[in-house]
């Protein structure tokens, strides 16, 4: 269905241009570049508003993110978004458009289709099938908004022209009023995640913050790799901590270090060198709780008194890394001391992260500031806009990122 519907259009329109003389350029309102998330809900708001739209898609399918979040489900919003659920330089900068478009919005134009979903954490909007329907809803409002799609299209330059943009493209020449930059970050290069929007920004002069990959997994040095590995698809409920960022979610052991939501949400507070601090019993003073133990039971070996907390291969592990099981009587206060760090205060530098490759979204990219919040051009040249992932607005983990391409989208759609 989908490669049925798009492109046919804008294929057509191109032919007959190419037969109308050679070098003559097709001519739009509105070009975006970037067939993503936000660049598909702006095209259609802006189809809607009686815009003459174009989107030009390098990859050879729209929406490909879509497709491949959540699982294949896609978790596409988070009812409780706030402004605090966003990293940028300029906090201040996505309130306006996520004022504007709420959650609410995007429930209420998914349901308009039927489109069924599941609340699987508080506030966590996932597709209740896959997220195949969630793109056919968006390409599916695109062609009732008469937005013309290409796919397989490269973007070889951008210039100014006049009060317009003219690009040069694998189409020929294309004349626009005005150019939506929806290029999306680094992570995943496999699905066709480019650098173009940072390339495109510095060209006209925007600054762009340093971008590094967020929302991933941990990688380990030898020793505690091996150790993970042997414990590989455990997961445990932890509080972990680094610099200010502090969450209390499941930590996923994996063959390459750790991850997990717990993991993931830690990783955009992460630089390289920083050590993470895992507690594995959140909530449970294990200095107390060992002494009021060795009180109450002396005879319990600590080994039983980890397996009662948690998870049983987790404990054993941990027996064998730090050595000296025995009956808590035989435990001095200093050999407690230790274990109570070794569970509320676990200090553990990981090698890295897994980078591009696994990374869900990229920290940092285009600096706001010489954009405006409320309509997404750049200060001076209302010509060029640049929405979604390729700004320097990167959200938490839980429905937080699509929520920002959606609203950052309609901002720029309803103003273009
Ligand atoms: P997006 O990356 O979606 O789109 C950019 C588009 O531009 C792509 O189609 C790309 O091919 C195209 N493009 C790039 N360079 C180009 C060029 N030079 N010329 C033409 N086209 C070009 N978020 C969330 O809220 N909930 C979730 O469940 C998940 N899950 C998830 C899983 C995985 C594995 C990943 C990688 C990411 C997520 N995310 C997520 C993050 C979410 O996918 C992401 O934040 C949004 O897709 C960003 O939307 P954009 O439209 O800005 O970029």
């Amino acid at each position: 269905l989908v490669d049925e519907r798009i492109g046919q259009a804008a294929a057509n329109e191109l032919m007959t241009a190419a037969a109308r003389g050679e070098g003559k350029a097709m001519t739009y309102d509105v070009v975006v570049i970037g067939a993503g998330a936000a660049g598909l809900m702006c095209a259609l708001t802006a189809g809607y508003a009686g815009r003459r739209v174009l989107v030009v898609e390098h990859a050879s399918k729209p929406g490909k993110k879509i497709l491949m979040s959540g699982g294949g489900r896609c978790n596409f919003t988070n009812m409780a978004t706030t402004p605090a659920n966003f990293f940028s330089r300029n906090p201040h900068f996505c309130i306006s458009a996520l004022r504007r478009y709420r959650p609410e919005h995007f429930v209420e134009l998914v349901e308009r289709h039927g489109l069924e979903h599941v609340e699987k954490a508080p506030g966590q909007l996932f597709c209740a099938g896959s997220a195949k329907e969630l793109l056919d809803v968006l390409l599916t409002e695109c062609e009732w908004a008469g937005v013309d799609i290409r796919l397989k299209t490269s973007v070889h330059s951008l210039e100014r022209q006049g009060e317009g943009m003219r690009l040069a493209t694998s189409l020929g020449p294309i004349e626009a009023g005005a150019v939506v930059v929806a290029t999306g970050g680094l992570s995943i290069p496999t699905m066709g995640a480019t650098g173009f929007g940072y390339e495109i920004a510095r060209q006209f002069g925007l600054a762009v913050t340093e971008t590094r990959a967020a929302l991933v997994p941990f990688t380990l040095t030898s020793q505690w790799k091996e150790r993970a590995a042997s414990l590989a698809g455990l997961s445990h409920e932890v509080a972990v901590r680094c610099r200010d960022g502090e969450y209390h979610e499941p930590m996923l052991f994996t063959h390459r270090g750790l991850s997990g939501p717990a993991m993931l949400q830690i990783s955009s507070y992460w630089h390289s060198g920083d050590a993470l601090s895992i507690d594995l019993l959140p909530g449970t003073e294990a200095f107390e709780a060992l002494i009021t133990a060795r009180r109450d039971a002396p005879k319990r070996r600590l080994s039983t008194w980890l397996a009662e907390r948690l998870p049983r291969r987790l404990a054993q592990a941990m027996v064998e890394w730090h050595g000296g099981d025995a009956p808590l009587a035989e435990c001095s206060n200093a050999t407690l001391s230790a274990w109570a760090a070794y569970l509320n205060d676990w200090q553990l530098k990981p090698a890295g992260t897994e980078g591009w490759r696994t990374a869900e979204v990229t920290m940092g990219g285009i600096d706001t500031q010489g954009i405006s919040s409320k309509t997404f051009e750049v200060q001076g040249l209302p010509q060029l806009r640049f929405i979604g992932e390729v700004l320097d607005v990167t959200g938490e983990l839980g429905g937080y990122n699509f929520q920002w391409a959606w609203a950052s989208g309609v901002a720029c759609g309803q103003a273009v």
